[in-house]
């Protein structure tokens, strides 16, 4: 069984931390999301990769390598334009042969992985296999539709009348059924292929497409709010580990990661949390369930429930809770001045200031 990794897409400004780069690695827990979609595959016994790239290439190749850290053989498999998840299986056909294959979005998360999910399928080996969970709101996802038993009989993509709340996860299992498919349909109002449609014709050709409901699914949406919680449900998971420096003045208390080359000085942190290679905790109280990644420098401020993206700063500020900062951000208090507020805040950004 083979596994078919989409990375593609062009390089989109990321809401809710705008900027230009590959969504899939958006770190959850200061690691990459698609590095944990990787290790899934081969914690489920899976080694040859062909990996979709589109725009971003560079940087996810530059991440990913030849996947041997993941224990994985990783082919890349160029995508001219993001043409549709269909067209990225229509474009590894020759990689995927006529063998099984996992098909995995890089920007989702399955928390505790799927491999008893590739284990079901490798002893039933329906035609198709769909991962489905129920969302708040599906009209941002493909949406399922069951009949009585359970039975998948109908597929849409990002419907504005969805027909239920059970949303398709980025994770569909397929044998070589597929491929007759996506070569039979035509492409959506987007303009895309879409593996919805695939799925729908195998489902009209009454082929034997099998679903499975999962919990715990997050797929970033732009909502800092879910980016917070599936941070907080990976650093539930974490263990105790302190490679980097923490003075005696400090205090780390429970499951506190520590990466080399972090320097811990007069501080107090409470797990779980991470503070990330080479940034600099300086008189400063980090609290649970927060993500501080590298070469940061936290001085003189309290921050809880929250997550803090590469090189980044704050100083001086009180305290900060439930709240996403991006990357190269500064975080430094007023001067004494009038009572106003200067900002500089990037698109979409969303700010609550004492009135
Ligand atoms: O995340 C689950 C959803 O993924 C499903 O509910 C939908 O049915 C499915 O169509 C898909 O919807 P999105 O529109 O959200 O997919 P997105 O454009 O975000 O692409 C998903 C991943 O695949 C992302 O890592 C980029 C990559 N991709 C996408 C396209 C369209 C490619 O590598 N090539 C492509 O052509």
């Amino acid at each position: 069984m083979k596994a078919l990794v989409l990375s593609g897409g062009s390089g989109t400004r990321l809401r809710p931390i705008t900027h230009t780069s590959a969504k899939q690695l958006v770190p959850v827990a200061n690691k990459p999301v698609l590095f944990y979609g990787l290790e899934s595959l081969a914690d489920a016994g899976i080694t040859e990769v062909g990996m979709i790239v589109g725009e971003t290439a560079a940087e996810i190749e530059e991440a990913v390598g030849d996947g041997s850290k993941f224990g994985l053989d990783v082919t890349y498999i160029p995508q001219e334009r993001p043409l549709g998840l269909a067209h990225a299986v229509l474009i590894a056909r020759d990689f995927l042969g006529d063998d099984d294959f996992v098909m995995y979005l890089g920007d989702n998360f399955v928390v505790g992985g799927i491999r008893t999910l590739v284990e079901e399928f490798r002893a039933s080996r329906p035609d198709a296999q769909i991962l489905l969970t129920r969302v708040p709101d599906p009209r941002a996802f493909g949406v399922a539709e069951l009949d009585a038993d359970g039975q998948v009989i109908g597929l849409e993509e990002k419907p504005e009348h969805p027909k239920s709340d059970l949303a398709l996860v980025g994770v569909y299992l397929f044998t070589p059924a597929i491929h007759q498919a996506v070569r039979a349909i035509r492409p959506s109002w987007r303009g895309e292929l879409e593996i919805t449609h695939a799925i729908q014709h195998l489902i009209d050709d009454r082929a034997d497409v099998r679903s499975t409901v999962i919990r715990g699914y997050w797929k970033d949406t732009g909502n800092v709010g879910d980016m917070l919680e599936v941070n907080r449900t990976v650093l539930e998971g974490v263990q105790r580990r302190l490679d980097g420096d923490v003075d005696e003045a400090s205090e780390t208390v429970g499951r506190v990661v520590i990466e080399e080359g972090a320097r811990i000085v007069g501080s107090r942190i409470v797990g779980p949390a991470v503070i990330g290679a080479g940034t600099v905790v300086t008189g400063s109280y980090v609290g649970p369930y927060t993500s501080i990644a590298e070469n940061c420098r936290i001085t003189d401020s309290e921050l809880e429930f929250s997550i803090v993206l590469r090189d980044s700063s704050i100083a001086g500020v009180g305290r900060i809770e439930s709240s996403l900062i991006g990357r190269h951000v500064e975080v430094t208090p007023a001067p004494g001045v009038p009572s106003a507020h200067r900002l500089v805040l990037g698109d979409h950004s969303k700010v609550q200031i004492r009135s």
